[in-house]
C-alpha cells in the first residue's frame, strides 16, 4: 500500500487507543508534563515514570521507547518536538525529525500500528497548520522506506486540530 493508504487522521483520545505503540509529546527530563504527557502517564500508571527515569532523558527531535503499563497500547515512543522560537531556530526540521525518529524506533521494534499526537503544537507553540504539514509530509516519506508500518494516526484532540491536519492532507502533506 502506498504511504497515503496507510495514513488517517481521527479525533480522539491518544491514551484510549489499542494501537502497538502511542506517541508521546515529552519534555528532555521525560520525567512527565502536562497536555498529552500527563494524560499519558496518568492512563499508564506510575510504572511508565519509572521506565522513563531509566532512560535519563531525550533530546530534542530524538526519540525513545518504554512498555505502555496501564496503557491499552503496548508501547510508549516518547519523542521531545521543539519550543516554537519564531522558526528561526531550526524547529520545523526538529519537528520532523521526531516524525522520522518515531517511525525508525517503531520499525525497530516490529510495531505496524502507531499513533501520533499533535507534537509541539500545545504548550510548545508551534504554529498547528505548519506542524501538521511537516508532520504529514515527513511521515508519508518516513512510510516509503519503512514497509512494515501498516497504519500510522494522526490524533486530534479538539475539532480545531482535526480541520488543520483535514486541510493539509487536501494540500497533500507539504503541500
Ligand atoms: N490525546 C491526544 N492529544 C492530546 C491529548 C490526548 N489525551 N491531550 C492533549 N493532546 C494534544 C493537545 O491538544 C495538542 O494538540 O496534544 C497536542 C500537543 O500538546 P501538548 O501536550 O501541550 O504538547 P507540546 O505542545 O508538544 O508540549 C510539550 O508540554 O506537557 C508538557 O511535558 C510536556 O514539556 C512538555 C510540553
Amino acid at each position: 500500500m502506498s504511504p497515503r493508504d496507510r495514513m488517517r487522521i481521527v479525533q480522539g483520545d491518544i491514551t484510549r487507543l489499542a494501537v502497538d505503540a502511542i506517541v508521546n509529546a515529552a519534555n528532555t527530563t521525560l520525567l512527565g508534563g502536562g497536555g498529552v504527557d500527563g494524560a499519558i502517564h496518568r492512563a499508564a500508571g506510575p510504572g511508565l515514570l519509572e521506565d522513563c527515569r531509566a532512560l535519563g532523558g531525550c533530546p530534542t527531535g530524538e526519540a525513545r521507547i518504554t512498555g505502555g503499563h496501564g496503557l491499552p497500547a503496548k508501547w510508549v515512543i516518547h519523542t521531545v518536538g521543539p519550543v516554537w522560537k519564531g522558526g528561526g531556530h531550526g524547529e520545523r526540521d526538529q519537528l520532523a525529525s521526531c516524525y522520522r525518529s518515531s517511525l525508525t524506533l517503531a520499525a525497530r521494534h516490529a510495531i505496524a500500528t502507531i499513533a501520533f499526537p499533535a507534537i509541539s503544537t500545545g504548550a510548545y507553540g508551534f504554529p498547528i497548520e505548519d506542524a501538521c504539514r511537516i508532520a504529514l509530509g515527513e511521515v508519508e516519506r518516513s512510510l516509503a522506506a519503512l514497509p512494515a508500518i501498516h497504519d500510522v494516526s494522526f490524533v486530534c484532540f479538539d475539532a480545531s486540530t482535526l480541520d488543520c491536519y483535514a486541510m493539509a492532507w487536501a494540500r497533500g502533506g507539504d503541500g
